[in-house]
């Protein structure tokens, strides 16, 4: 019987892709950039399986262009550049990444936030430009991360595991979600308070939230107002739950003190854009999930999605299998 036809849209870790190799016919797009749309909607005419980046956006008009599509899987815990309603309306499978990417991206969001409260990609940038002439009393003095306030908005699992670092270094937790967490608040010695409480006392707030039409510019001009002057905003969530013009605004008035992204909207950032020139911002480039294990570990589970999916069988992490087949996990 012929293979499965499977459209991978980048470059994934080898250990996916074998597992694709020895049960599809797979199709791997081999640029360092994502495919143009034109050319992604040709390449899935055929398939039976999409792996796709959080760079694919997957909605009618690409899935009228797959005829034969029944499953995409995302190489992403986040899942916004897939309209799941349109897929689950046309009986195609989707799936995702969580649960194995949460600690490497509490490490790399709690990095953001040491490296902007501490200014350390300032003080790398100073030494490089030949100024460090001397020890300097008053020489790029930051913020103190111990004993100071973190502010979570969402308290997901990645959330949580940004609180469990925060206590480590003797912070207060003080968080805001839909869904409150008492277990958590117990075990954890953490506080609920509604969304502005957490804005306003927070010496770091750092976004943990999926990016839905409800989050979008969750983050405005009135709530930077919000905020302490010796902030700092920590965004490892999605680029537009904050606004970015807002945010440039805030940093350059000194409404608040820092910020540390790893995601910007848009994305990427053109470097002409305002916000690059903007002070105290460090701004990475999405990379809060990217470690070598952890990659390889998302490249398996997308790569199983697809194959349990095209075989009828339980995806290791379905989004909406239960609607598609009735099958849960
Ligand atoms: C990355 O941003 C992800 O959602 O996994």
């Amino acid at each position: 019987m012929a293979k499965p036809k499977v459209f991978v849209s980048r470059v994934v870790p080898e250990s996916g892709l074998k597992m694709l190799y020895e049960a599809c016919d797979v199709e791997v797009w081999p640029g360092d950039l994502p495919p143009p749309r034109k050319t992604l909607l040709e390449k899935v005419r055929d398939v039976d399986g999409l792996l796709s980046l959080l760079t694919d956006k997957v909605d009618d008009e690409l899935l009228d262009a797959a005829p034969k599509l029944r499953v995409v899987a995302n190489l992403a815990v986040g899942f916004d550049n897939i309209d799941v309603d349109a897929c689950t309306r046309r009986g195609v499978l989707c799936g995702n990444t969580p649960g194995v990417l949460t600690e490497t991206t509490a490490d790399f969001a709690f990095a953001l936030l040491m490296s902007a409260a501490r200014r350390v990609v300032e003080g790398d940038r100073y030494t490089r430009e030949g100024k460090w002439l001397t020890w300097g009393p008053l020489l790029l003095l930051g913020q103190d991360v111990h004993h100071s306030t973190l502010g979570l908005v969402g308290l997901g699992r990645i959330g949580s595991e940004m609180a469990k670092r925060a206590k480590g270094f003797s912070m207060r937790v003080i968080y805001y979600d839909m869904f409150r967490r008492e277990d958590l608040e117990q075990s954890m010695g953490i506080t609920f308070a509604d969304l502005d409480t957490v804005i306003r006392e927070a010496d770091f707030l750092s976004i943990h939230t999926p990016l839905t039409p409800e989050t979008r510019h969750l983050m405005n001009a009135e709530r930077f107002k919000m905020m302490k002057k010796t902030a700092i905003l920590i965004n490892s969530a999605r680029g537009p739950i904050v606004d970015t013009m807002a945010l440039n605004d805030a940093l350059r008035s000194g409404t608040i003190a820092g910020a540390g992204l790893d995601v910007t909207d848009p994305e990427p950032i053109p470097m002409d854009h305002p916000l690059v020139g903007a002070p105290n911002c460090v701004i990475a480039p999405h990379i809060a999930s990217a470690s070598v294990v952890t990659r390889s570990k998302m490249s398996e589970i997308a790569a199983g999605n697809i194959i349990n999916g095209l075989r009828g069988e339980t995806m290791p992490a379905p989004l909406n299998q239960d609607k598609v087949t009735g099958r849960r996990k």
